[in-house]
């Protein structure tokens, strides 16, 4: 059996369609309109609690019976970071005083680490599949999830991290490449040397040599064309995120809809100010006034909070100058159309592979 037969099987799906989870930009009727379209839907669930991850995939199930994912982030608690964050919050004085902000920042993680009580709820909720970006669990976690029959994969963005994350278990992964929008998964290089980053068609053909499972690619797929590339490199599927933001079920906000729909090859830019990690969005004025990779922003995921209420009241204001606008290079390729037609659309791309 070929790799993307075998992936197929694995993940339960018709199409080699893989939509990217978007926490903080999706909801789950994106997920299972892909599932229904016969790709792979994701749920994001790194910005919810343990109980609204419940919610949102007890939605996921009531509107489609097709396999789907839940994906999780595998950062490290960073630790105490309230003197980074003060620090960060002086910075942001002037633009608090320009939009009249006098509310505090909120404190404490906005994004949470996948950890026992995220693994005892997925066991009781029995997704197909559970995705973990920035490395993996624990084994003893990835133990539990393989035991009870869910597949679970994982990302990378070097070849060592691909085969990383294979070695801790991995059933297939995305090799995710520096075009990509949103978070990179970055867990074992220095995260801040940005100029080091794998572009998709340097990593994708060099992952699939170096591992022994189904390579996913992602960054910056975002028509047919595309997914024929992904393929021609040695992939086994395609791993989509900004496109799908455009469709009328990923619930961006219209500011965030506008920004995509303007956005050219060159408007985006890797940056660290939103949450600590280097994440693609579009570049606004506060990556232009701080400069996008400033190591004074707080340790992952903090340096969201000082940003907060600004964040808010500029948005209120009808400015995106302070929220992550994230995207991929590619997003100008994609339409307007729904989650279904995009899917399919995509699929256009797949080569027909013959069985080995
Ligand atoms: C708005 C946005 C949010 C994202 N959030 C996540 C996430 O929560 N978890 C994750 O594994 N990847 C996340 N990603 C990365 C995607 O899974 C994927 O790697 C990326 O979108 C592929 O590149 P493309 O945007 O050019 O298609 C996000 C990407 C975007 C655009």
């Amino acid at each position: 059996m070929n790799q993307t037969d075998r992936l197929l099987k694995m993940l339960d799906i018709e199409l080699p369609i893989i939509q990217g989870p978007m926490a903080g930009n999706m909801k789950p009727d994106l997920a299972a309109a892909v599932s229904n379209a016969g790709g792979l839907g994701m749920l994001p669930c790194a910005t919810l609690s343990v109980g609204q991850m419940i919610v949102e995939a007890g939605q996921v199930r009531s509107l489609t019976n097709r396999s789907f994912a839940l994906s999780f982030f595998c950062h490290a608690d960073p630790g105490d970071t309230a003197a980074q964050e003060r620090v960060w919050l002086e910075k942001l004085a002037p633009y608090y005083k320009e939009f009249g902000v006098t509310q505090a920042p909120p404190t404490g993680a906005a994004r949470n680490p996948f950890d026992e009580k995220y693994c005892e709820a997925v066991l009781k909720l029995a997704p197909k599949i559970a995705h973990f970006h920035f490395g993996m669990p624990k084994p003893a976690l990835v133990r539990r999830l393989k035991d009870a029959g869910i597949v679970v994969i994982s990302t990378g963005t070097t070849v060592e991290e691909c085969k990383r994350v294979v070695e801790e278990g991995a059933e297939a992964v995305c090799a995710q490449g520096f075009e990509a929008g949103g978070h990179r998964g970055i867990f074992l290089s220095n995260d801040t040397d940005i100029a080091q980053q794998v572009g998709t068609m340097a990593l994708v053909p060099q992952v699939v040599d170096a591992v022994n499972v189904p390579v996913m690619a992602a960054g910056c797929i975002a028509d047919a064309r595309g997914v024929a590339a992904a393929f021609a490199l040695g992939a086994s599927a395609a791993w989509v995120g900004s496109a799908y933001l455009l469709t009328p079920e990923s619930k961006i906000s219209p500011m965030h809809r506008e920004a995509l729909k303007n956005a050219r090859d060159d408007s985006s830019a890797l940056t660290s100010l939103f949450t600590g990690r280097p994440a693609r969005g579009i570049v606004n004025r506060l990556m232009r006034d701080m400069g996008p990779m400033n190591p004074q922003a707080p340790t992952f995921p903090n340096a969201a909070n000082p940003l907060a209420p600004l964040r808010a009241a500029a948005e209120k204001a009808g400015s995106g100058d302070f929220s992550p606008l994230w995207t991929g290079q590619a997003v100008s390729l994609a339409r307007e159309t729904s989650a279904a037609e995009l899917t399919k659309e995509l699929a256009k791309g797949v080569p027909k592979i013959p069985a080995d």
